[in-house]
């Protein structure tokens, strides 16, 4: 079976009706970083990051996978599919894929600011001021922040490494280390790009670019390249 891996962002969520960060209206247009994900804001203000984080779980109860997540299930069917995404959303999983690396955290997940180990399930529950873990230290959301490290990144780069067929969709690929990703794609992969702005991105050459949204672009990639199979 030929290995797929598909890097995602924010943009797959978009038709499901989760906000992306940077398009116009994005998140954070509405909120500063500096306030609400970074260390130094959770020092500051754990209220208001703690109510940031349970505002977007709670609304993650409420939307649904949409084409894209659906489509790239299918791809298992007839590929080795990795997905690796730096959304925290769960959609992957409820759009019916098995192999999901979090680049940047889980939303249904909490875990102990005492030992980065103590990791919890949460599903769409609050995190409150005095939720602590089995050693008695608070919870805090299980979120990459900026300016702390992204523990799957090397993981994410050998996987890339071996992928036949590489699919990037929905991220403005302003964030690193995940937006160099790419780059430890073998020069023979095939690699497509899906996103409606794709023409901002400066990936380089070799790249099939797809100038759709993800609900429209990815089942029809998905079925040509199951054709191809
Ligand atoms: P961005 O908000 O930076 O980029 C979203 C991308 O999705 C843009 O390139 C849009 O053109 C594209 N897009 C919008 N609607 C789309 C649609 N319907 N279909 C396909 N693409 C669409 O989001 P990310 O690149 O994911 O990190 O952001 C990366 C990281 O920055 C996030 O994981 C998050 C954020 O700060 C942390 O919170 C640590």
């Amino acid at each position: 079976m030929k290995k797929i891996v598909v890097l995602t962002g924010a943009g797959i969520s978009a038709e499901s009706g989760i906000s992306t960060f940077r398009d116009s209206g994005g998140l954070w247009e509405q909120h500063k970083i500096e306030d609400v994900a970074t260390f130094e804001a959770w020092e500051r203000n754990r209220a208001l990051v703690l109510e940031f984080y349970n505002q977007r779980r709670r609304q993650l109860a409420e939307v649904k996978p949409n084409a894209a997540h659906i489509a790239l299930a299918d791809l298992e069917k007839k590929y080795h599919v990795q997905i690796i995404t730096q959304n925290v959303d769960d959609l992957h999983e409820r759009g019916g894929s098995t192999n999901i690396l979090h680049l940047h955290g889980e939303m249904t997940k909490a875990r102990s600011t005492a030992d980065v180990s103590l990791v919890y399930n949460i599903g769409y529950k609050d995190i409150t001021e005095g939720d602590t873990c089995e050693k008695g230290a608070q919870m805090r959301p299980h979120i990459v922040w900026f300016g702390e490290a992204v523990p799957n990144i090397s993981l994410a780069a050998e996987i890339t490494a071996e992928a036949d067929i590489l699919m990037v969709i929905g991220t403005s690929l302003n964030v690193y280390p995940a937006a160099g990703l790419s780059r430890a794609a073998k020069a023979q992969c095939a690699k497509y790009l899906i996103d409606p702005n794709a023409s901002d991105l400066n990936l380089g050459l070799g790249w099939t670019i797809i100038p759709s949204k993800a609900g429209e672009g990815v089942p029809v990639l998905v079925e040509q390249l199951l054709k191809e199979a």
